[in-house]
């Protein structure tokens, strides 16, 4: 037989977790927020690169280690939709771009995958969220959309 604060804090827990799950569904579903893909890990992913897939398609390998990121700077047009798949060669660092509600974590031996449309030109600042040591808030890239124009060859 439970006791009645037992029930109860067996109540309020369930409500908790019920209330994360509807939230995520709300913000998938309502929101469109992009839930990281975890894939498995590859040692494609641990080579950085921008692969052009089609004019306003991108492929962006990226590559975090102590205390940068590669790429550094990825020139994109305006209006592309870029496919992150990131990784770590050491320990846990963070990946977030400015005023994209992208906040990713990289950790070695596995790769963190989203999906970013950049509509608006500007540069996209990318930093370390995650304490990593002495380097750390040395860790940015940028994410350069139209500005100045570059392309990269289709491969
Ligand atoms: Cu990498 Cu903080």
């Amino acid at each position: 037989m439970l006791d009645k604060y037992e029930k109860r804090a067996l109540l309020i827990t369930g409500g908790i977790i019920m209330l994360f799950i509807f939230s995520l569904l709300y913000a998938m579903v309502k929101e469109k927020i992009q839930v990281t893909d975890c894939l498995p890990y590859n040692k494609v992913y641990t080579e950085s690169k921008v692969t052009r897939l089609d004019e306003r398609s991108y492929q962006v390998f990226a590559v975090a280690r102590m205390w940068n990121f590669e790429p550094a700077q990825i020139y994109i047009p305006v209006g592309s939709e870029v496919d992150f798949f990131l990784t770590s060669k050491d320990v846990v660092h963070g990946f977030n771009i400015s005023d994209k509600n992208v906040n990713l974590m990289a950790v070695f031996g596995g790769i963190s995958k989203t999906t970013v449309r950049f509509d608006q030109p500007g540069v996209y600042k990318i930093t370390c969220h995650e304490y990593c040591g002495v380097g750390h808030e040395n860790m940015q890239a940028e994410v350069i959309v139209n500005y100045p124009e570059r392309s990269y060859s289709k491969d």
